[in-house]
């Protein structure tokens, strides 16, 4: 997406064919910051300690660190290194896993010396098919835009709701939950955004508002609580999330609170949709409560709370006393029977084993 009049993605190769290039969101929205990345420890940091996050961009990002690998040592016992090291990295996305298996299945049959190079063109692969996977999704999720605009009178806003960041800082371009508003808004629909702040890393705060201020949407910034009480109100009309892994069965995990998303929005008629691209389904579990592990995080992310003060200088501040602790789950699990349907890049799904397996055949039954 542009930022200014640039076109940038999140992650891309540099000149160079060796090294590659980040947004490093640590800084957003207060500094865009771009960091290269020059060595599969580099890669591994990146997602550890979130320069770069968001599923789709997280499974990018390994797919260049096995690269970065690959150059330096192609041999099989550091091919399976560099897949334990990046997969240790964050527990929840599925992505990781996934393009870490597309990249160790390329590699393991090829000679050593044809490694690295046909590891960089897959992960470049990998990137510009995320950016495809995400314009069917935005395509799929307009149709659901447009039909909710179709029952309002003319010049009415359609109302969507968002948490955490699924927008192009998430993927490499476009963004999940995102593409399908950034479509309307093209198409000329009024669309309106109420983006969750996202506590406690603020990804909606900083990078959601970051993207919509960027690309002109309308937004509005409410705190993680307000959602059930504008609904009650009337005041959303859909919600959209993404998520970090979906089972076979539709359970969703995604960023800690979008399951009490979830039930205001059965409890109140809204209808809650996730959007994700086929890599983020993990066909061999169906039960998310059970088996999808869950993030824990350092608890100072809850205790302390970045930003930029006054003269311009970013610092952070305690919010609670120094002896109490705190306990930080990044993810929760939204049963299926709480989602109205899952947008992927075939189609919107009903939020089941069924409706997965009706539109993707090849993967079911290969599960
Ligand atoms: O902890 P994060 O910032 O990596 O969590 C990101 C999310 O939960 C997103 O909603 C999810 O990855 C979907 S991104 C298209």
């Amino acid at each position: 997406m542009n930022v200014g009049d640039r076109h940038f993605r999140t992650i891309w190769l540099n000149e160079d064919g060796r090294s590659v290039d980040i947004i490093d969101q640590r800084w957003l929205p207060h500094e865009l910051r771009v960091e290269t990345l020059k060595s599969a420890n580099d890669a591994a940091t990146a997602i550890r300690d979130m320069w770069v996050r968001g599923a789709p961009l997280i499974g990018v990002t390994a797919a260049y660190g096995v690269a970065l690998q690959m150059r330096t040592d192609p041999s099989d016992v550091a091919l399976d290194a560099v897949w334990d090291t990046l997969h240790a990295t964050r527990p929840t996305a599925i992505n990781l896993k996934w393009a870490l298996d597309e990249m160790r299945a390329l590699l393991r049959p090829l000679p050593e010396a044809e490694r690295a190079a046909a590891a960089y063109r897959r992960a470049s692969e990998l990137a510009d098919e995320d950016v495809e996977l995400n314009r069917g999704i935005g395509r799929n999720g307009l149709a659901l835009i447009r039909a909710i605009a179709a029952r309002k009178k003319p010049g009415e806003t359609v109302n969507i709701l968002t948490h955490c960041n699924a927008g192009w800082l998430a993927t490499v371009d476009y963004g999940t939950a995102t593409a399908p508003i950034y479509l309307a808004l093209e198409e000329g629909i009024f669309v309106h955004v109420y983006v969750d702040e996202t506590r406690p890393r603020n990804q909606g705060a900083q990078l959601t508002a970051w993207e919509m201020a960027g690309h002109g949407v309308p937004h509005t910034l409410i705190v993680d609580n307000a959602g059930g009480h504008l609904m009650q109100r009337g005041a959303i009309d859909m919600v959209i999330v993404g998520t970090d892994r979906t089972t076979a069965n539709g359970d969703v995990c995604n960023k800690i609170g979008t399951y009490l998303k979830a039930l205001a929005a059965y409890d109140n008629h809204v209808p809650f949709y996730v959007a994700l691209p086929s890599p983020t389904i993990d066909w061999t579990i169906a039960d998310g409560l059970r088996d999808v592990p869950i993030e824990e995080r350092d608890g100072d992310e809850v205790s302390l709370v970045w930003g930029r003060a006054p003269d311009g200088t970013l610092c952070q501040v305690r919010i609670s006393p120094d002896a109490t602790g705190a306990a930080n789950p990044a993810f929760d699990v939204t049963p299926a029977r709480l989602v109205t349907g899952l947008i992927t890049e075939r189609g919107v799904a009903e939020a089941s084993a069924a409706g997965l397996k009706a539109l993707f055949p090849e993967k079911a039954k290969a599960s």
